[in-house]
């Protein structure tokens, strides 16, 4: 089984300016056909703010002609409290996503595997779907299959105990969560997108991917230096009975536009922007 993973398309009708990538990226899904793309997030611009954004990324996506799989990012239904309060994950945005996008947190047996896709925005919400997610993983993973899991914001950046790193991982307490959740089980991939840089690192048994933008990349508002390669493209995933392997994959003419010189006007009111 192979598969393709796709994200941070940050699709807009109103906002165009990384349109060319977008489109490269889609003529390359289209020319490749991969049996399944998972697109981990960050499939709007700013769906959080404006549903119409969410009506444009579900109909570029459709545009693809294949089978699409996504987990909702922050630009997409929003974020906590703490990191950004004018857009809180909560119903409506939950069910805007939901209405055109189909489930946020999902789960596919597929040759062999199990695929569970997450949503890592509920993560830290105190929202009542943050428990419900929890109880529902805690099913999920129960299987003797080996298990890939699929969320926008990566767990950790440089190891599993470290402290909060603000807007780009997930939090410490859901963290540990989710970890104490996967030891259970066979968890040998965890992909994630949010970042706009490509890494592929093993940590133990697991493969953790940060699967590269197909939009924007960060410039110097992404700080610490987070490591891995800030550079647009794509990741293949390919699955055999126990193991699986990752590529990345660069379309053709694809260019790698920071955000910086877009920021004001996209995002106004953050300070970093992924
Ligand atoms: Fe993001
Ligand atoms: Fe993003």
């Amino acid at each position: 089984m192979r598969l393709i993973q796709l994200s941070d398309t940050h699709v807009s009708a109103r906002h165009r300016m990384f349109e060319a990538n977008i489109e490269a990226t889609a003529t390359w899904l289209r020319e490749n056909a991969p049996e399944l793309i998972i697109h981990t997030g960050d499939m709007a611009m700013d769906g959080a703010g404006d549903a119409s954004d969410l009506d444009a990324a579900a109909a570029w996506h459709a545009r693809l002609g294949a089978q699409l799989r996504a987990v909702p990012g922050n630009h997409d239904v929003g974020d906590t409290l703490a990191i950004k309060p004018e857009q809180v994950v909560n119903d409506a945005r939950l069910e805007a996503w939901r209405s055109r996008l189909g489930p946020d947190y999902w789960v596919e047996d597929r040759g062999g595997w199990r695929l569970i896709g997450l949503n890592a925005m509920l993560l830290g919400t105190g929202h009542a779907e943050e428990a419900r997610q929890f109880a529902w993983l805690a099913e999920v993973i129960a299987t003797p299959a080996p298990i890939a899991v699929f969320l926008h914001k990566p767990l950790f950046i440089d190891h599993a105990d470290e402290g909060p790193r603000g807007y780009w991982t997930v939090t410490p307490g859901p963290r540990r969560q989710l970890l104490n959740l996967f030891s259970t089980a066979r968890v040998l991939l965890i992909a994630s997108g949010h970042l706009h840089i490509h890494r592929d690192v093993m940590f133990g048994d697991t493969r953790h991917v940060w699967g590269p933008s197909a939009s924007f990349v960060c410039g110097e508002s992404q700080e610490p230096e987070l490591g891995g390669s800030r550079r647009l493209g794509l990741a293949e995933h390919v699955f055999s009975a126990d193991s699986v392997t990752s590529r990345f994959i660069r379309p053709e003419d694809l260019t790698d536009h920071t955000i910086e010189p877009h920021q004001q006007t996209l995002y106004p009111r953050a300070k970093v922007t992924a």
